[in-house]
């Protein structure tokens, strides 16, 4: 898991209670957040850097501002991320002109995209990033169905990470594959709809069904 935000900390954890050994990475080894969450995590939680959790990973999640992603994933190592699962959670929220955020990137390209461009030889595959970090892991505490959205080009590599998410509490026919990575703009654009929503309704400890 590479990095140590709210994000990282939750699908951290909850990998570890369903039975995964992590190491969660920072931009130093010791990170205090990070040698935080692995005490309280227990035997199968480690910490170090980008690239030591990347190296130790079989599936790597990419839980960082999506404005930083490709500095994180060059620190983590091509080498390390060859061949491998690779969920990226992140959003490209730009706040250098303060609030509401503006995207990074957008309209013709992603954060995923972009990320699958510089390594080719990593499986990317964009998930988890269009709820909270609260609903991404115990998604059964919102009351009702409600759905979830993954993307990207490796059919194999979506089946592990829908795997995954199923372990996470997400009922396989709740999650929504929509097609190849450049379905990942219309999951990131979504960001701003999900910002305004969480005013509307007052939290945003919420989720969006698709209803047939
Ligand atoms: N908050 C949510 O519930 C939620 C929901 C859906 C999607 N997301 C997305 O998930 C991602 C993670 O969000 P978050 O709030 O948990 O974490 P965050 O604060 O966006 O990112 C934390 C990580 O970013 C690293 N980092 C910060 N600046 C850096 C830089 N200049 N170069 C390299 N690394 C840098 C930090 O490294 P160090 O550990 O070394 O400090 C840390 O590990 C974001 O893209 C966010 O938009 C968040």
């Amino acid at each position: 898991v590479l990095g140590t935000g709210v994000v990282g900390r939750a699908i951290a954890t909850k990998l570890v209670e369903i039975g995964h050994d992590v190491t969660m990475g920072s931009r130093t080894a010791g990170n205090e957040k990070a040698v935080e969450w692995a005490q309280a995590a227990g035997a199968r939680a480690a910490e170090g850097t980008f690239a030591q959790a990347a190296e130790a990973g079989e599936v790597v999640f990419n839980c960082t501002s999506g404005a930083v992603s490709l500095d994180v994933l060059r620190a983590a190592g091509a080498g390390n991320l060859a061949g491998k699962v690779l969920v990226d959670v992140s959003n490209p929220l730009d706040f250098s002109r303060g609030r509401p955020p503006t995207l990074s990137v957008c309209n013709t390209d992603s954060v995923a995209e972009s990320i699958q461009r510089e390594f080719p030889d990593a499986r990317v595959v964009k998930a988890l990033n269009t709820v909270n970090n609260q609903v991404m892991v115990d998604p059964g505490h919102l009351g009702g169905a409600h759905n979830l959205f993954m993307c990207g080009d490796d059919a194999a590599a979506k089946a592990q990470v829908l795997d995954l998410i199923e372990g996470f509490g997400w009922p396989r026919d709740a999650v929504i594959d929509l097609g190849d990575i450049t379905a990942a703009r219309g999951m990131e654009m979504y960001v701003p709809l999900w910002l305004r929503l969480v005013g509307a309704v007052g939290s945003a400890d919420f989720n969006i069904a698709v209803v047939r």
